[in-house]
């Protein structure tokens, strides 16, 4: 199910079309929000690595982006879930250069790094799930 709002976005992420999307997407939201150019692309190349590590490495991924908030302050939340096979040991796959498919293992310590707030909890055979926020300056 493809659900689009104005300050809500819940859209599977099963293919590379959909990594697409979920970039454009996310920068459309935090452009409502109020985002500079720089977090936006800080934050859209972020995604864009975890949304790509659920169609590479897991299965039925799910990224959903909402408007948050607390007191007057706005912000980004991205929750990326999918039913992959999980990450058994997540300081190992956090380091730069660690790979499972031979390519660069940069994604997720990339990621780590762009975002503000991360958290990734993984269960064996059940999954991973990451979940970011990103507050306006
Ligand atoms: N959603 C996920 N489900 C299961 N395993 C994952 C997931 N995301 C990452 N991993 C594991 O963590 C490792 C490190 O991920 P990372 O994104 O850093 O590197 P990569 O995807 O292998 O290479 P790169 O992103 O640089 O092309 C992966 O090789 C994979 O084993
Ligand atoms: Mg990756």
């Amino acid at each position: 199910m493809t659900n689009i709002q104005r300050d809500k976005i819940d859209i599977p992420v099963t293919s590379f079309e959909e990594v697409i999307l979920a970039r454009q997407l996310v920068r459309e939201l935090m452009e409502r929000l109020g985002f500079s150019l720089l977090a936006q692309t800080r934050i859209v190349t972020a995604v864009s690595e975890l949304a790509r590590n659920m169609v590479v490495h897991a299965k039925d991924g799910r990224l959903t982006a909402t408007k948050v908030t607390q007191g007057a302050r706005v912000g980004v939340n991205c929750i990326f879930q999918d039913s992959g096979p999980g990450i058994e040991d997540i300081d190992q796959a956090m380091r730069e250069g660690y790979s499972t498919t031979k390519s660069l293992g940069l994604g997720l310590g990339g990621a780590k790094k762009l975002c503000g707030e991360f958290n990734i909890t993984s269960s064996m055979g059940k999954g991973t799930k990451i979940d970011i926020t990103e507050w306006v300056k």
